[in-house]
Order: C-alpha cells, then structure tokens, then sequence
C-alpha cells in the first residue's frame, strides 16, 4: 500500500490536533495542584521559563524531524540516522514509548469514562462514597467501559488523518475550551473561590527545591507531548511550506494557556468547598484528585446548588476531562499505529486492529495490577516498593524514558542531523527564521545546555526510582 501521505489540510488543523494531544489530564488536576503544593505563582514561573527555554526547542526538533523525513519516528531516525544501529535504537525507544504510554493513558481514560457514565445516570452520590474507588477498580465493569473507549478512538483514528484526527480535533478543541470557561465561571462564583485562588497565584519562592524544579520540568516536558513521538508523527503531516515555528510557538501557549487556565476552576473549588484545606495537604496523585477528591467535592456541592445542578458540574467536569484524554490517546496511539502501517506496508485499519488488540490487552492486565489478579499487582520491588505492572510502566516509561528520548533528540540534532539542516527545515514555511534570536538561542541551547539539564533528570530519576537515591 504505497499512497502518498496524508497531510493536515491547514496550519490550524495541524495546531488543533497537536493542542489537543498536549492538552490532557495532566492540564486539569496535576499542574493546578502541583503549582499550589510548591510555591503557588513562583512555580507558574518556573514552569514558564521551562515551556520557553527547554521544552519548545525540543518540541521544533521532533516537528522538524518528522516533517523532513516524512516519516514516523522508527524509520525518520532510521533514514536520517543513515541506519545506524545507536539511532535506530532512539526511533524504536520513541515508538514503544507512545505505545507503552498509551496504556497507562488508557486505564486512567477508561475510568474517566466510567465516573461519566456514573454521573450521568444520577449517581454522583455513589461515586463520591470514599470506598467506590477502591471497589470500581475492582469491578468487571472496566471491561465494557474499555470497549467503548477502544471503538470511539477507533472510530476516530480509522478516518486518517484529515477526516479523523483532525476534523475531530476541529469539533473536540473548541468544545473543551467552551466547557473549561464555563466550569471556570461557575467556580468563580462559589463563595470562598478567591481564597483558591490566592494559593495559586501569589508567589512563595521558600517552597523551590531541586525537586520542585526537577517535578516542574517534567510536567512541562509531559504536558506538551515531548519525548512520545507524537510531534514527529504529527510534523511528518505537516505540509511543506506551512510554518513550524509559530505553529509550535502556538501549541506551547495554548497547552500552557488551558493549564493555567485549568487553575482557576481546580484550586477555587477545592477551597470553596473545603475552606480548611491545607495546601500541602492536597495528593500529587492526579488519579486520586480526580477518582476519589473531585466526587466529594461535587457531592458536597450539592448542599449549596441542590443534587441535580451538582450533578450536571460533575458531568460537564468529567466530559471536559474525557475529551482533553481522548484528543491525547488518539495522538499517542496514532505514533505505533502509523509506524507499524509504514513499516509493514499495511492499511490504516489493518494496522489499527492490531494495535487495537494489543493495546486492549495490556490495558486489561494494567487494570487488574489493583489487586484483581495478584502477579500483575505485584510483579518486582526496588527501591523497597512493591511495584505492580502499572506502576512499572508509570515508572520506566513515564518518569525514566520520557526525559531519555528528549536526550536522544538533541544529540541527534547537534551530532548527526546537523543543527544547519535542522535550521533550513524551520525555514522552510518562515524563511525569516535564520535571522531571529530564536533561531539562535535553539541551536545553542539544543547543542549544549539542554541534554545536560535532561541527563541530569534522567540519572536523578532513575538513581530515585530504582535505587531510592535521592540525588536531587
Ligand atoms: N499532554 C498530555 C497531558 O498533559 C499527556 C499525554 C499526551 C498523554 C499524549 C498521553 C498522550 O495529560
């Protein structure tokens, strides 16, 4: 099956697919509560410089990367790379990465699904008892939940690229910017918002540790999408003279944008409900925020607005949470299942039923790790920890491989691609670029400060992690 490759039919659809895959849970709940943990507006501040100066000139490496070779990760590294055995090895890292990811993605969207179809059906009560989570991980009901996650991604990624990806970006996006305002607006109102608010914006720089600064870049690094893939995938649709700077430029601001705007919404609520709340008191878990916090809120909710309008906050807050994973889980099942159509010269629904039934099953072995099939809840310790397959797949590939490929892609730049080349692909669509400071700035930093500062998170993680070595 050699046709030509689809491409994005407009810049905006290029911007509204690549938005939507960086805009995800990690928006919502984790960057909102990671910055009122750990120095409220000083963290916002770092997390920036962060975006700016770290993250968008990987992000212009991986969309250079794919629009150049035109190619999905395994066989761009593999053709720029000439072949060589130590590139080859970044672009299969870059593609069992994604699908590893996916995984992971998927148990924690599969639940989502399940508290939306619960709220909907006027169970916001159960759902906020503090033992339904513990019990509905439990439950044979995540099966038929994955099925109807699993066709409505399906039924996304078979139409391709114009007619699936991003025409469903196109009505996905907006919907969920329109759904964060409102939830925004109505949390503003509750009485007790502002005090939420003042924990998420004024400044405390006493809380900026090394490991602050270390958690900062890696949501950054996580919530754009770097290190997955996603971005040389989605760059090989990009057409030739569209422009990639500003493109990416306008995916980091809008990622960052919808975080911060996330904010306001996450951090007024929990105040305004629990006006005692002591920030450092709030979990780091996303999983529990979302799962076992946020229900008990809305239920609380329900003594000032009545059951059923707490109900109706709950589902708009769980479908705005659904549509932010799902938009992701298309971009970052999109990366196996393109690799696997080009490398094995399939149709894209070929390659999306096998993918499909791999993904399905390791999800459903993820999903059992909570204590439904034993040797899947508790596979190895290190570090002293018992570790269950999920937490594996959190730990190698989230926390460890993640910073690993961003490494690999500056190295590739600075010693194989050649920062020249990689400067005339950026050019290509903005042919101003040469003569920016950006310009100058990325190939500096890309070719020097940048892999360090990722070495370092990676030997920190991994000596943390693995060895329970507290580096930083
Ligand atoms: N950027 C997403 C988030 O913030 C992370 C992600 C992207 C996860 C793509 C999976 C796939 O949640």
């Amino acid at each position: 099956m050699s046709t030509s490759r689809e491409h994005f039919s407009s810049k905006i659809g290029f911007i509204l697919a690549a938005a939507g895959s960086a805009v995800g849970i990690g928006n919502l709940v984790g960057f909102p509560v990671a910055a009122t943990k750990n120095g409220g507006g000083a963290f916002l501040l770092i997390y920036a410089f962060f975006v700016a100066f770290i993250c968008l000139p990987i992000m212009l490496a991986e969309m250079g990367l794919g629009r150049r070779t035109q190619h999905s990760p395994y066989s761009a590294y593999a053709e720029l790379g000439q072949n060589t055995k130590r590139w080859r090895i970044a672009g299969w890292l870059a593609t069992i990465t994604p699908f590893m990811i996916a995984v992971f993605y998927m148990v924690i969207t599969v639940w989502i699904f399940g508290y939306l179809f619960q709220t909907l059906a006027g169970n916001l009560d159960a759902i906020a008892q503090p033992t339904y989570f513990g019990e509905f991980v439990n439950d044979y009901s995540f099966i038929a939940y994955l099925v109807a996650v699993t066709v409505i991604i399906n039924f996304i990624l078979v139409g391709g690229v114009r007619k699936g990806i991003e025409r469903a970006s196109k009505i996905l996006m907006p919907t969920l910017f329109l759904m964060l305002i409102l939830l925004v607006i109505f949390v503003l109102t509750l009485d007790n918002a502002m005090a939420g608010v003042k924990f998420y914006l004024i400044p405390d720089f006493s809380k900026i540790t090394g490991s602050v600064i270390n958690g900062a870049l890696a949501q950054a690094f996580f919530s754009l999408s770097l290190g997955m893939g996603i971005l040389i995938t989605y760059g090989s649709y990009f057409r030739r003279n569209d422009d990639i700077v500003n493109s990416g430029k306008l995916v980091a601001i809008t990622d960052t944008a919808v975080a911060f705007t996330a904010g306001l919404m996450t951090l007024p609520a929990i105040f305004a409900i629990y006006p005692e709340t002591n920030p450092e008191s709030l979990s780091d878990s996303s999983v529990s925020m979302i799962f076992s916090f946020f229900p008990q809120i809305f239920m609380q909710l329900s003594n000032t607005v009545g059951y059923g309008f707490a109900s109706v906050a709950a589902s708009v807050f769980f479908l705005l949470a659904f549509v932010a994973a799902i938009t992701s889980l298309v971009s970052i099942i999109e990366v196996p299942t393109s690799s696997f159509m080009e490398k094995r010269n399939v149709s894209r629904s070929k390659a999306l039923l096998v993918m499909g039934i791999a993904i399905t099953i390791l999800t459903l072995l993820a999903a059992t790790s909570f204590g439904l099939l034993p040797w899947v809840s508790n596979v190895v310790t290190y570090a002293g920890i018992d570790k269950s397959l999920f937490d594996i797949i959190v730990d190698v590939f989230y926390d460890t491989i993640l910073p690993l490929n961003g490494l690999l892609i500056c190295l590739f730049v600075r010693y194989r691609w050649k920062r020249e080349n990689f400067t005339a692909e950026l050019s290509k669509g903005n042919s101003n670029y040469p003569n920016t400071f950006l310009h100058k700035y990325v190939n500096f930093a890309i070719g020097t400060f940048i892999p360090v500062i990722l070495a370092i998170v990676f030997i920190n993680t991994v000596a943390a992690k693995f060895f329970g070595v507290a580096l930083l």
